[in-house]
């Protein structure tokens, strides 16, 4: 930034994620509400479960188990943290109304959100579009799975299927049976889905 103090200019400024419009210096003219506020902290401290959870991993490959063991514990404290914050910011309604909302993110990402991403990163020759690549696909099917699972609710059903499998590899995930073929996203053998609940 040039010229002066940040403070004096009439501007919107970043702080963790906030938007504070600064009216004077020093003066804030719209506090932000405690509904932004817990959007703002939520993400924060989702990034942050994510973040350590990474950096555990690294710590364990490097030899340090119990940094390994400070930074699992302290994702599973932001984790919890994040999950008082969408709890009181009323994220979480009925079954059904949960499931809408999880197609339509499912769907924004994969129709508006990262085709352009990977583009991008086909464009730079950016290693990300591996995993774009991948997320694109696997949300076309999240969005799926979960309208067929608004079906059953809204019939007042759970879903049929009891076997539910990941590929850790890409995030593709299918209904049923242990799947026998191939990954159709990212080609991994049936041996690698897992299942996670
Ligand atoms: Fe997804
Ligand atoms: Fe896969």
């Amino acid at each position: 930034m040039s010229g002066g103090n940040a403070a004096k200019l009439s501007t919107h400024h970043d702080v963790m994620g906030f938007y504070y419009n600064i009216k004077e210096e020093g003066e804030y003219s719209t506090m932000p509400t405690t509904k932004e506020n817990l959007k703002g902290a939520f993400a924060g401290e989702s990034q942050a479960f994510q973040k350590y959870s990474a950096f555990a991993k690294k710590a364990e490959k490097d030899g340090f188990k119990n940094v390994a063991k400070l930074f699992r514990t302290t994702a599973e404290a932001e984790r919890i943290h994040a999950e008082g914050h969408f709890g009181a910011s009323e994220g979480i309604q009925s079954t059904a109304e949960n499931l809408q909302t999880a197609i339509d993110g499912e769907t924004y990402e994969h129709n508006e959100m990262y085709p352009p991403m990977y583009e991008q990163a086909v464009t730079e020759g950016h290693k990300a579009k591996r995993m774009f690549g991948y997320a694109v696909e696997a949300e076309k099917v999240h969005a799926a799975l979960y309208k067929k699972a608004l079906e059953a609710v809204k019939n007042g059903e759970d879903l049929a299927e009891t076997e539910i499998w990941l590929c850790p590899i890409c995030g593709h995930i299918e209904l049923g049976t242990p799947p026998r073929e191939k990954c159709p996203i990212c080609n991994a053998n049936a041996s690698v889905y897992v299942q996670i609940a």
